[in-house]
């Protein structure tokens, strides 16, 4: 399957399922994916980085309480997904998914979604109607805490996000944490950050890179926990993990929101 429109362009749910050794990617996915390897042959460890962190963020989410999670921009399942994590831990974890890729939510909707799990089509610079969503206010209870994850996905996101950020913390309850990841400018070598803009420019998701202080800025609102906002590896590494690779482009943290 494709997550573009006829499979012809490359799309950032595509290539970063390609990355992580799915299937549920187009020729055009991978070719993208082979023309950034040829150039950098770590690139799939970026990926893998990334899914480390979020899959350790919700642990650790699940570990402090949460037992629901909203996942902006979930791309498409790679299992373990956030509810197979939750559920280890939390075992009524109720999840929301969302994403603007069509065939990433038909997709998720045929093989992920079930009694509290649910995937909705929705936009991220949109915050409002998915915070107002029906489906989204039938699983989740907004005056409890929930974990809210933008990982990998505030980079496709060209417009100030700051803004989309606090529409979303001001309909959560004290306690709710945000998790999130975002490629930096600062930690990626130049010559990378030139060669990769320039590939996903030309597939349906051109990424905006951040500095390590906009990433920072992010948090706004949030109380960030420890270790800080580093590169995703180092964020709480655990022995024995299914993606143990490290990789200097992406930041990640974990905020809560104070009462
Ligand atoms: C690199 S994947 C990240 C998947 C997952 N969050 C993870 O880190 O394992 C990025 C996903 O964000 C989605 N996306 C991009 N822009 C979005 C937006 N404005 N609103 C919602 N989803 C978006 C893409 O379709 C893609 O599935």
């Amino acid at each position: 399957m494709s997550t573009s429109t006829d499979g012809s362009q490359a799309s950032a749910a595509g290539i970063y399922n390609y990355m992580l050794g799915g299937t549920e990617n187009s020729a055009a996915d991978r070719a993208a994916v082979a023309m950034l390897t040829s150039m950098f042959p770590s690139v799939r460890d970026v990926s893998r980085a990334n899914r480390g962190f979020l899959l350790r963020a919700v642990r650790e989410m699940a570990n402090a309480g949460i037992t629901q999670f909203l996942d902006l921009g979930s791309g498409l399942p790679v299992a373990p997904n956030v509810h197979d994590v939750a559920r280890e831990i939390q075992p009524g974890a109720r999840v929301v998914y969302v994403d603007n890729a069509p065939a990433v939510v038909a997709y998720n909707r045929a093989t992920v979604d079930g009694p509290g799990v649910v995937t909705i089509a929705g936009d991220l610079t949109d915050p409002k109607s998915i915070l107002d969503d029906p489906r989204v206010r039938a699983t989740l209870d907004f005056d409890r805490p929930i974990g809210l994850i933008t990982v990998a996905v505030l980079h496709f996101v060209p417009e100030d996000a700051r803004p989309l950020l606090a529409t979303l913390r001001g309909a959560l309850a004290p306690g709710s944490y945000l998790a999130l990841t975002h490629a930096c400018s600062d930690t990626m070598p130049p010559e990378e950050a030139a060669a990769g803009l320039a590939i996903y420019q030309r597939t349906s998701n051109p990424v905006n890179l951040r500095t390590r202080a906009e990433i920072h800025d992010l948090f706004d609102g949030f109380e960030i926990q420890d270790p800080g906002v580093v590169l995703v590896a180092d964020w709480r590494p655990v022995a024995g993990d299914i993606y143990p690779e490290r990789a200097h482009e992406s930041l990640g943290g974990l905020g809560r929101l104070l009462p």
